[in-house]
């Protein structure tokens, strides 16, 4: 038996927000129905009881954008395909314009238990700057039907750098926010290229928060999650109760994960698959995954590099069984960074110090085999 976690990519939105570059779009039902046809047959061709499922992440796109009917079916499949475990967490990522109370008892009837929303702001100016449809007020709703119809593990996505944005409008934005979620992703707004934000920015039309600006906007909003009992477990990620993702936490701890769906890819066994980010090739051509092996010099460059972003570090033995002895390799760095209290040494892991998170690239950059 192999764990496992499933990731699932719904390419469709509404509308497309000015900021983002992600494989998604406004197509019609057609399409939709063709790509559900041909994500459930990728999920088939790939069926296999020997595998456990940890956790299923549906994500996009917008999950909720679609009727909720091809996600129950999505489910049940990926339930006939593989062996779930009990306490499996699975979500999905909504919109506050298309989560219905209807869409959310759907949800909650074929097992999905924690809700990831797109919040970005609770400012409208701040919405209406990067092209969201939605108002303060529909974001909160939405969040309160979630929570009516009993979900009471639910994210909030806040962006950090929005155009127009000062702390104060972000800090009350995570003020409310903090009395009605259990999980927080804080994400600095990054200016994709080709995207209509960019080109505006470009054009000075839009006027962006400068970067100092932005490091000082997160490091006092570290503080004042902390403060609330929202710890950081992971450079954008904030949860309280421990209440961890435990999905992204595996892609950071470097665990398998299959990826379905356009775009999407799959680390499985030390190998790594990738998937067409062309949704008409995906629905119509044969499964051809591109395939690479990660060398171990691979392996262990991505888990230091994404193990240190975790308040648990990274694991010497891992290390060790990957073929670096961290201790004696890197001895000089570590006792640097650990007499200037960068890091600390616990329990077998090597962990960046929390007020540190700000020169984690140069840590991390100090701490890759030569
Ligand atoms: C798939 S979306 C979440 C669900 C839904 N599509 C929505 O936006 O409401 C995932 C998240 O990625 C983040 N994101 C997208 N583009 C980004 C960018 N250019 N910079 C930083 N974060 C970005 C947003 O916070 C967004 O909520
Ligand atoms: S941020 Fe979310 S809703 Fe906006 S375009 Fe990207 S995936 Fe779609």
């Amino acid at each position: 038996m192999i764990e496992t976690m499933i990731y699932v990519h719904i390419p469709f939105c509404d509308s497309k927000c000015l900021y983002c570059n992600f494989v998604s779009g406004i197509y019609s039902e057609e399409i939709k129905q063709q790509y559900f046809l041909k994500l459930n047959k990728e999920i088939e061709y790939n069926a296999n009881k020997k595998y456990i499922v940890t956790s299923i992440y549906i994500g996009g796109g917008t999950p909720s954008s679609i009727d909720s009917k091809y996600v129950v079916e999505l489910i049940n499949n990926i339930f006939t395909c593989f062996t779930i475990k009990d306490d499996v967490e699975i979500t999905i990522e909504a919109n506050p314009c298309s989560l219905t109370r209807e869409k959310l008892h759907d949800y909650k009837n074929c097992k999905i238990n924690r809700l990831s929303i797109g919040v970005q702001s609770l400012d409208n100016n701040c919405l209406k700057k990067i092209g969201r449809k939605h108002t303060r007020q529909k974001a909160l709703k939405a969040i309160n039907l979630a929570r009516q119809c009993g979900f009471n593990n639910i994210n909030a996505d806040v962006l950090i750098g929005i155009p127009n944005q000062t702390y104060h409008k972000l800090k009350s934005t995570i003020k409310t926010l903090l009395k009605k979620v259990s999980h927080i992703s804080a994400y600095m707004l990054i200016n994709e290229p080709n995207t209509p934000l960019t080109r505006m920015i470009a054009n000075n039309e839009v006027k962006v928060v400068d970067e100092d600006k932005c490091v000082s906007f997160y490091d006092k909003i570290v503080k004042y999650l902390n403060k609330k009992h929202f710890t950081r477990y992971e450079v954008s990620n904030f949860a309280k109760n421990d209440m961890i993702c435990k999905h992204n936490m595996g892609y950071w701890q470097c665990k398998n994960y299959l990826g379905f769906g356009v775009s999407s890819h799959s680390y499985f066994l030390g190998e790594r698959y990738y998937n067409t980010s062309n949704i008409l090739e995906y629905i119509h051509s044969e499964f051809n995954y591109e395939k690479h092996k990660l060398t171990n010099s691979e392996k262990i460059e991505e888990y230091l590099m994404l193990g240190l972003r975790t308040k648990y570090g990274v694991n010497i033995e891992k290390l060790r069984s990957l073929g670096f002895d961290i201790l004696t390799a890197k001895k000089t760095e570590l006792d640097m960074l650990a007499s200037n209290d960068f890091i600390q040494i616990l329990d077998g892991a090597i962990i960046v110090n929390n007020d540190k998170f700000g020169v984690l690239n140069q840590i991390i950059l100090k701490l890759l085999p030569n």
